[in-house]
């Protein structure tokens, strides 16, 4: 744009132009400015008290409002379909587990047992006696939680195979210490697994041999449980 013709540099002219303000004039102008403006201070100056009253009142105002519509940080209140009351009443609820959920949760707790009993329930001859089919499983109830909660040792027999070993305890005592309702739900997996068709275990029962049985230290031989044999 400075390419063009009508705007001339200095050069052009061949002189100089005469300034429209002389030395004077300037310094007068800029002794009105000087005298009539206000000395700069040191230090600062304070947030006006009004101000800080204000974005006080906004930040408090601001969590109130906050606190009152969190929606407990859940979102699913932005869901239309969303009751907040009959989720508060679910959650108090104590939850039932369906046969199916029980089934499951005993399903994966049976991986702490596969290890030994195998899979497939069958055991290893000699070593791990097998889970399906046996009278130990599908038999007394009172038998099973206490072998269980207390594990069993020495010799026994499995359909008619003898096996000597140590089954770990899985109540207090042992390394698993297992709650009332993990014992019940493993326990009722292997009793409805393999073919097995024995009634399920509930946490209940399991609670009350575990209150009759709590003066027990040591694992159970096959002699003491022949007593609870019969159901
Ligand atoms: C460390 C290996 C091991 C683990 C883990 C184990 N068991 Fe055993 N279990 C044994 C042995 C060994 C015996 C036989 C004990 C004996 O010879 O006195 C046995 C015996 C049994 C018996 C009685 C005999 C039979 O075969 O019916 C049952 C029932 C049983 N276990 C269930 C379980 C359940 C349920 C679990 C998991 C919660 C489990 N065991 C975990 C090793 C194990």
């Amino acid at each position: 744009m400075s390419t063009s013709p009508s705007a001339p540099g200095p050069e052009s002219k061949g002189h100089i132009e005469q300034a429209g303000a002389s030395d004077e004039s300037i310094q007068r102008v800029h002794a009105i400015l000087i005298r009539e403006k206000e000395e700069p201070k040191e230090g600062f100056t304070p947030m006006p008290l009004f101000l800080l009253g204000f974005i006080s009142a906004m930040i408090f105002l601001g969590a109130v409002y906050f606190v009152h519509y969190r929606g407990d940080f859940d979102p699913l209140v932005y869901d239309y379909r969303f009751d907040a009351a009959a989720a508060k009443a679910a959650a108090s609820a104590p939850k039932e587990l369906t046969p199916e959920q029980i089934i499951g949760k005993g399903r994966i707790l049976y991986n702490t047992c596969a290890s030994c009993h195998t899979p497939s329930g069958m055991g290893v001859a000699g070593a791990f006696p097998p889970l399906a089919a046996s009278e130990w499983v599908t038999g007394s109830e009172e038998r099973l939680i206490r072998l269980l909660i207390h594990g069993l040792a020495g010799p026994i027999v499995v359909k008619g195979l003898p096996y000597n070993g140590n089954m770990p305890a899985f109540g207090p005592g042992g390394g698993y210490n297992w709650n009332d309702a993990k014992i019940a739900q493993v326990l009722t997996f292997i009793r409805q697994e393999w073919g097995n068709t024995a009634p399920p275990i509930t946490p209940e029962k399991v609670a009350e041999i575990r209150k009759a049985e709590s003066a027990r230290a040591k694992p159970w031989s096959e002699a003491e449980l022949q007593p609870f044999e019969e159901p």
